[in-house]
């Protein structure tokens, strides 16, 4: 099992991936629309011999700004509780580091999500229309949220999700 860039011929696959994993079509109907409007930043797929089991995508945030948001993460039923969703998020956090991101925002399970460093208190200073029981946050460098503040803005095609 290896982690790697998603390619174009990848799209089908990724989108049964992601409505298996969820058991609904939004989801993936999500990750579409982040691609069609250019503001995924990175997408990876963990692929077993061929086979692509699981993926995560990153997006660009419209506020704060070099912000990132990680939605959705899917992994395959069948492959779930084997550590590959571990692995994709902390692949997408070595990337996003690299690429000199601030942050990254999501909205998640604290009981899962606080293993990668993400917590609510980074990000309970923004403004969201999310539950802010579920809304997080990591920083990419020591206090790199410390000078941002205002509204959290996701790209428009989170609007369609609910
Ligand atoms: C949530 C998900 C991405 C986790 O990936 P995974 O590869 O199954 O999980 P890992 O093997 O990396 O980690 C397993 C651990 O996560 C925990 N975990 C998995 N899903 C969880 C959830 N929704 N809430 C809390 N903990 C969860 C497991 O209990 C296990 O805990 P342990 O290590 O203490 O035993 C995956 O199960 C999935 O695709 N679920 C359906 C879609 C979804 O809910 N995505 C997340 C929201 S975007």
């Amino acid at each position: 099992m290896h982690i790697r860039d998603a390619a174009p011929e990848d799209d089908g696959l990724i989108s049964q991936v992601i409505e298996d994993a969820f058991g609904q079509s939004d989801e993936a109907d999500l990750v579409d629309a982040l691609c069609l409007s250019g503001d995924t930043v990175f997408s990876l797929v963990a692929d077993d011999a061929g086979e692509i089991v699981g993926q995560i995508l990153l997006s660009k945030l419209q506020a704060p700004e070099q912000c990132l948001a990680l939605a959705p993460v899917s992994i395959l039923p069948n492959r779930q509780n084997q550590g590959i969703g571990s692995e994709l998020i902390q692949q997408s956090i070595v990337r996003a580091k690299t690429e000199g991101w601030l942050a990254i925002f999501l909205l998640g399970e604290p009981a899962y999500y606080e293993r990668f460093g993400f917590t609510t208190y980074a990000a309970d200073k923004f403004e969201t229309e999310y539950p802010k029981s579920y809304f997080m946050a990591l920083e990419l460098s020591p206090n790199a949220l410390a000078p941002l503040a205002g509204r959290v803005t996701y790209p428009s095609a989170f609007l369609s999700l609910g």
